[in-house]
């Protein structure tokens, strides 16, 4: 799937315009865009990163990395997903990265996703929905997913064996064995539960443009 993230990553670069400041996502599709992006940084003043790893990877590349707080509202944002679906909902998150990336999706006015044919589903979650939690509320929000959705939630587990920190000190729960069916409602339900800050389901904000890899990508 690596070529297929790449030619998506790549096809990309075609929505970014001189000057822009671009917001960019997390995860292996994206690293191929922040590469190509590379290519053209001096058309560009700079980057919003959602991630640590995006930083590194964008400043090793000699691209300016800025805070949200200093650019205003963004015209262009670029990510991956871990699922899409014919409205262009999406599953995010598969990284931890869900919460700054949904901030900076709020935050930009367009939402280029970009994804290999093997994220396309017709309903979301068969792919584990990915919730960001304040740790000390972690069983808790558990017990409320439990109730609501009939998911099952598990804490995310490093390869090591202890939880996962996000890139802001926070625990990961996946809820696996969902179906979607109205992700708009979902969304709103999590994020209710007191301890949850974000949930990955990019409804209520789903992609503008969606970029499939290929030969040649096809952009929906
Ligand atoms: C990061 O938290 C995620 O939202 C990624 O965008 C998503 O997991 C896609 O990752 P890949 O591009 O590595 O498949």
């Amino acid at each position: 799937m690596s070529e297929a993230k790449r030619l998506a990553g790549e096809k990309a670069i075609e929505f970014v315009e001189d000057g822009m400041i671009v917001g960019v996502g997390t995860g292996s599709t994206v690293a191929y865009f922040i590469d190509a992006l590379a290519g053209i940084k001096e058309r560009i003043r700079g980057a919003v990163s959602s991630s640590e790893q995006s930083t590194e990877r964008l400043r090793r590349h000699g691209i300016d990395v800025m805070d949200l707080n200093d650019t205003g509202p963004l015209s262009l944002y670029v990510d991956g997903a871990d699922e899409c679906d014919p409205h262009k909902r999406l599953i995010k998150g598969g990284g931890a990265a869900l919460t700054r990336e949904k901030i900076i999706a709020e935050a930009s006015e367009r939402f280029v996703c970009i994804i290999d044919p093997a994220k396309r589903v017709e309903v979301l979650g068969y792919f584990p929905l990915p919730v960001e939690v304040i740790p000390m509320a972690r069983s808790l929000v558990a017990r409320h997913i439990l109730a609501k959705t009939g998911g099952q939630p598990v804490w995310r587990q490093a390869a090591d064996g202890t939880g996962v920190v996000t890139d802001n000190g926070n625990a990961i729960i996946d809820i696996h064995g969902l179906s979607i069916v109205d992700p708009i409602a979902m969304e709103a339900e999590l994020n209710q539960i007191p301890g949850v800050v974000s949930v990955g389901l990019f409804a209520r904000r789903p992609a503008d443009i969606v970029i499939v890899g290929g030969e040649p990508p096809v952009v929906l």
